[in-house]
């Protein structure tokens, strides 16, 4: 096991893995994030943020999540630097622009910006809710439930910055163009590599990296548009 995951096929498995991990992972925090534009009391998000924050299942997860990013972005790295050094004229003879796609030749800088951001963002919100708290995070009854009110820090944050919205609409954009290849690329690496099934795989990238970047989109463009 170990040999595999020192070899160069085993290190892009586990790219690949980890990325199938986080790919779940954006659907589940895109549908919860949603609420955020369904309801303007804030409670429907509120009682979604709470489900999050107390379910046992989540808090084992968490962990997982963390331990998915870190694997994915510390293998990602050695793949590109070990096919760099592999490569060191790139593809120069290869004419690149006909032979694979921008996004496929931009997966590592992609990576990068979406983590600049990623890091940003958990400033925003993670590490308040979860570690140093925050004078908007204040207690509400709902349901006669008290939970921390997660929807007053995270719309004030779209209602009172609109820098910092457009900056999550662009890195929105940015995870589009990074699951635009990750996504089929990944199914591939695990070995769904025939040519019919790396056709359809292709097209549900798109469909999927639509979705998600149009999805994180509209949350706060919702907020620009309606406060
Ligand atoms: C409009 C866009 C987004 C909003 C409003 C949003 C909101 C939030 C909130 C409120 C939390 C804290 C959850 C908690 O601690 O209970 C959080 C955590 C987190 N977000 Fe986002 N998020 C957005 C986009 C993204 C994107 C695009 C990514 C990944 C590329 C991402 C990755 C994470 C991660 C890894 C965490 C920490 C794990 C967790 O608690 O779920 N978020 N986000």
């Amino acid at each position: 096991m170990n040999k595999l995951f020192a070899s160069s096929i085993g290190r892009k498995l586990l790219v690949a893995l980890s990325g199938m991990f986080l790919i779940l992972f954006l659907v589940v925090h895109l549908s919860i994030n949603l609420l955020l534009i369904f309801d303007d009391s804030g409670a429907l998000f509120n009682k979604g943020a709470h489900f999050m924050a107390t379910n046992p299942m989540v808090g084992v997860m968490e962990p997982l999540l963390a331990v998915g990013f870190v694997v994915h972005i510390m293998y990602a790295t050695i793949v590109t630097i070990r096919n760099y050094r592999a490569r060191p004229n790139g593809y120069l003879k290869n004419l690149p622009s006909a032979n694979s796609s921008w996004e496929s030749r931009n997966m590592f800088v992609l990576g990068g910006i979406i983590l600049f951001f990623l890091i940003l963002h958990l400033n925003h919100f993670f590490v308040k809710m979860k570690f140093t708290g925050d004078p908007l995070l204040t207690t509400v009854i709902i349901d006669g439930v008290a939970m921390k009110n997660s929807y007053l820090l995270v719309s004030s944050l779209f209602k009172e910055n609109f820098w910092y919205s457009i900056g999550y609409m662009i890195w929105a954009v940015f995870l589009g163009f990074h699951l635009v290849h990750g996504f089929w690329s990944a199914f591939q690496t695990v070995g769904l590599n025939n040519e019919v099934w790396i056709q359809r795989l292709q097209n549900v990238s798109i469909i999927y990296a639509t979705i998600i970047a149009a999805g994180f989109c509209i949350i706060p463009l919702y907020f620009i548009i309606f406060f």
